[in-house]
């Protein structure tokens, strides 16, 4: 019989897509998902570090999973396996050991695909442990299993890891290591078995994914915007996304593909994090708050119809009023369809941890809650120019009432609508009839022609 496996996953698109992978590699070794954690042989956390609330919710999390892991001894004499994977893991490996003796596994984003091996090490022996963070020359790419359960019809696609960037607050270039890409070809074979499996959609992921320069077929590196067209002649794939971009790193030759290529979703999430030269300085973002502008001027000209989405930190270090009013300008011309907003959080062994100009909660809570409101207004207005409008939508799935089906839009509002289950997976336009808080509803027209086989 199949033994259980429950993964819950933190943080960003990427851990999403890693867990897909353990789930694959686990499935080798006779692991089948399992929809809780109650009774399960294993489960994995799959943590983030780039907040101190992130990283905090594991030691929660674990407290509850030490409580079930007891119940199931106690019920049936099994042993019900913990690992803890991802960033905080690759962060806080040893500590983790020492705070939850009940942990059997610890291992970092670059040796997932280690995890069965792991797995029978610690399962030969009562008690016995693994810890596996460090990042190893070999490429975890690499041990893709042949077979894999696929995603969906939208489906993440990671082309690119690490950051070698350095901005002053950030974890990720410690916990994700240095910025490499995977080949051009294995890069459109997995597009090619994501697409037979049933996607047709695929967000191509990167801690900064436009800093891609994997290796073409012809051996001379190709950037992000060559590998974006060439995916885009895949039949069956219809739409195509990418995310996480560095302003610095937007070059001439994605600019065009978005004026170019269709199957490029207009949704372009574009981080600046903050609208004063002098706190960009000090993140070490490498370019100024007009810098951003001009870009974002280029790409609209490029794509007219393009929506913009950013991450914003407020509150980092010495950032004063001024600045602070900075980002609102800043926010206030570009105009976001919608955006992610953060008070600072120091994190350790990052730069602008160790600055004496640390600002008080209070401060940080109020810049925050005025930055949201005015992106939440910015938001609402981008969802009400919607309304009346045909959009093209991806069906993904059933709704929350019956007869309802819920996609997406080109620029990723979930919108509802009633259609029978047969039309799931089907490109269709909807005209859009009420824009709610988070998502619009509207009817169902035609379906869009697509070149549909593989
Ligand atoms: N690679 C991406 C972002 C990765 S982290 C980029 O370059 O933009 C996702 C977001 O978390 C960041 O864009 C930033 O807004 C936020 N973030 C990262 N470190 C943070 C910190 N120490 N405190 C608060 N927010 C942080
Ligand atoms: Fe972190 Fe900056 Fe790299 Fe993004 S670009 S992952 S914010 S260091
Ligand atoms: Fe978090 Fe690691 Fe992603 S720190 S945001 S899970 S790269």
């Amino acid at each position: 019989m199949a033994k259980k496996l429950f993964i819950k996953t933190f943080g960003c698109q990427m851990n999403v897509y890693d867990s897909a992978r353990m789930e694959d590699a686990l499935s080798e070794a006779g692991f089948e998902a399992a929809a809780s954690p109650e009774g399960a042989d294993m489960v994995v956390l799959n943590t983030c570090h780039i907040r101190e609330k992130a990283a905090e919710k594991v030691y929660s999390e674990l407290g509850r999973l030490r409580q079930l892991q007891m119940q199931k001894t106690e019920a049936d004499g099994g042993r019900m396996l913990i690992a803890v994977a991802g960033c905080v893991a690759q962060a806080e490996g040893e500590e983790i050991l020492a705070r939850a003796p009940y942990v059997d596994i610890v291992l970092g984003p670059q040796t997932y695909h280690r995890l069965p091996a792991m797995v029978e090490q610690v399962t030969q022996e009562d008690g016995a442990r693994a810890i596996d963070i460090n990042f190893p020359a070999e490429d975890k790419f690499d041990h893709l299993p042949e077979e894999f359960a696929g995603q969906g019809i939208s489906a993440f696609l990671t082309i690119q890891e690490g950051c070698d960037r350095f901005c002053t607050f950030c974890v990720v270039p410690y916990t994700r290591g240095a910025e490499k890409s995977r080949s051009s070809v294995a890069v459109i074979d997995e597009a090619r078995r994501l697409v037979a499996t049933g996607s047709r959609e695929i967000t191509l992921l990167g801690q900064n994914v436009n800093a891609y320069h994997g290796d073409g077929p012809d051996g001379k590196p190709w950037g992000l915007g060559r590998l974006i067209r060439e995916l885009a002649e895949i039949d069956g794939l219809w739409r195509l996304r990418y995310t996480t971009s560095h302003p610095k790193d937007m070059d001439d030759e994605l600019i065009e593909a978005h004026h170019n290529l269709p199957k490029l979703m207009p949704l372009l999430h574009l981080p600046v994090q903050s609208g004063s030269d002098r706190v960009l300085a000090a993140m070490n973002r490498r370019h100024t708050a007009d810098d951003y502008r001009r870009l974002v001027d280029k790409l609209r000209d490029a794509r007219p119809d393009l929506a913009l989405s950013s991450d914003f930190i407020v509150g980092f270090p010495g950032e004063s009023d001024a600045d602070f009013a900075r980002t609102l300008r800043l926010v206030s011309d570009i105009g976001y369809a919608q955006a992610y907003s953060f008070k600072y959080s120091p994190r350790p062994g990052t730069p602008a941890a160790g600055s004496e100009e640390q600002l008080p909660e209070d401060v940080r809570r109020d810049r925050l809650e005025s930055l949201q409101q005015l992106l939440r207004s910015q938001q609402q207005a981008f969802n009400q120019e919607q309304l009346g409008r045909t959009l093209p939508v991806l069906i993904e799935g059933e709704g929350r009432t019956m007869g309802q089906l819920v996609g997406r839009s080109p620029f990723l509002q979930p919108v509802h609508f009633d259609a029978p289950v047969h039309r799931i997976g089907q490109l269709t336009e909807v005209r859009i009839d009420e824009v709610l808080s988070n998502s619009l509803r509207g009817t169902l027209l035609d379906v869009i022609p697509q070149r549909a086989t593989v």
